[in-house]
């Protein structure tokens, strides 16, 4: 392991101030590292810790960096606004400009509100969809995360219904959860017999379409048709959290990729361009009554701040050069196909998942469809993997049920360092295999 003594020092420093040393638990890289990895600075691709060390990334803020660290065209744009005033907790002309530009490029979304982060968004969309349904319940999907507000931090019972909602978090009362339902991911027998028994109740769905908080799992083709089927046939909203899909994978996110058109989408990380930034917006008349046109409240101080407007825009228009997901897409596969196709010959037990630029390596199973299955791969071998990577300069995110970000700044060289280091580790799978036949 690199010398990493003034991390050390810091993070010691840090859990005196700070619950844990760090402001959301998964930085505290947890049983993988005793010191997590205290960040400096990033440049494109590399992100440098406090001792200098630097290490290819793909973690890339969770995705929210699609165009690498400290971009020179969203640095300028930042800047420049930061000169005329960081927020004025008034109305301003950017807001109108990221609106308009999200509302041409995603055409299920008519009206847009901005907040501040991914849990407000999904948040505030659900309270929308129960003020504009006039019902209660609403259902998620196990190992989708859509941040943490008290009423989304459920887990899946084991009955099929998932009725008996228990809360993933001390402190949410359980009449919070009371009207959540959390389904099995991608079972569609679950979801007819939901609707069949309770569909006049819920007021909405709200899904990660390619699901990234189990790692890389993309919703089926005939799932996601069924579910729009259920909810139209039911009055209940579809929601698509989007919040790391959004603008990643293609002009239109996820909806680039399913013919499905959700009611509400939620949008965060690359809309604020590396700033804190989220929304969500739907079908006008949704939208419209939310306060002060309709009943439905919902505020921000920081809401639509105007840094976080103008560093988004401009990530966003950078998406919009000729071949840019193509690109994307063209590096992705420089990392990911070669592994796939090795671990497909050997009939090494693993599966590499992957959409466009989220990644996913998964071991001891040879493809995961859902969050049950995910929790049957080989966690104790992940470990080894991400130490394994760590020590070649290349940091993947610090849980086996996470999605790997590729971004416009990865070069090749980049990704076939990253590739070969992968190879080297399956390939010590494969005679491990070959020596325990
Ligand atoms: C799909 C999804 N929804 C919601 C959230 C919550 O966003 P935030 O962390 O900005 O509150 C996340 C966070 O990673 C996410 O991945």
């Amino acid at each position: 392991m690199k010398e990493r003594k003034r991390s050390q020092e810091i993070f010691k420093a840090l859990q005196t101030v700070i619950p844990g040393g760090v402001n959301s638990p998964v930085r505290s890289f947890k049983d993988l590292l005793e010191t997590p990895v205290v960040a400096r600075e990033g440049r494109g691709a590399l992100l440098i810790d406090a001792d200098g060390n630097e290490w290819i990334d793909y973690v890339q803020s969770w995705g929210a960096l699609i165009h690498g660290h400290a971009h020179p065209r969203i640095v300028r744009k930042a800047e420049e606004q930061l000169k005329r005033g960081s927020t004025f907790g008034m109305t301003t002309e950017i807001e109108e400009k990221l609106a308009r530009k999200i509302i041409e490029r995603v055409p299920s979304v008519e009206k847009i509100r901005f907040v501040s982060s991914g849990t407000e968004a999904t948040m505030s969309a659900l309270r929308l969809a129960r003020g504009f349904t006039k019902r209660d319940l609403i259902v998620k999907f196990s190992g989708n995360y859509h941040g943490h507000a008290d009423m989304l931090l459920v887990r899946a019972g084991s009955g099929l219904l998932g009725m008996n909602a228990t809360s993933s978090s001390e402190g949410v009362p359980s009449e919070t959860v009371s009207n959540t339902v959390c389904l099995p991911f991608n079972d569609l027998n679950a979801l007819k017999l939901l609707f069949r028994q309770r569909g006049q109740e819920i007021a909405a769905v709200i899904i990660e379409p390619v699901a990234g908080n189990m790692g890389v799992v993309p919703a089926t083709e005939a799932f996601m048709t069924s579910l729009r089927e259920e909810t139209s046939k039911a009055g209940a909203l579809l929601i698509f959290d989007e919040v790391m899909t959004g603008f990643r994978l293609g002009l239109r996110g996820a909806q680039s990729i399913y013919d499905t058109i959700p009611d509400i989408t939620c949008f965060a990380k690359i809309i604020g361009g590396g700033f804190p930034a989220a929304a969500f917006g739907g079908r006008r008349e949704i939208m419209d009554i939310l306060a002060p046109l309709g009943a439905v409240y919902q505020a921000g101080t920081l809401s639509g701040n105007p840094v976080a407007m103008a560093s988004g825009l401009e990530a966003i228009l950078m998406t919009e050069e000729k071949g840019f997901y193509e690109d994307l897409e063209r590096k992705a596969r420089i990392l990911a196909d070669p592994v796939a196709r090795f671990i497909e010959e050997e009939g090494i037990d693993a599966s590499m998942q992957r959409v466009g630029s989220m990644v996913t390596l998964f071991f001891g199973r040879r493809s995961v469809g859902s969050m049950e299955e995910a929790l049957q791969t080989d966690q104790s071998l992940f470990k080894r993997f991400f130490l394994h990577m760590l020590e070649r300069g290349i940091l993947i995110p610090p849980s086996p049920f996470e999605a790997w970000f590729i971004s416009a700044a990865h070069e090749e060289s980049h990704l076939i360092a990253t590739k070969e280091a992968i190879m080297e580790f399956v390939s010590s799978l494969k005679n491990l295999k070959a020596a325990l036949a």
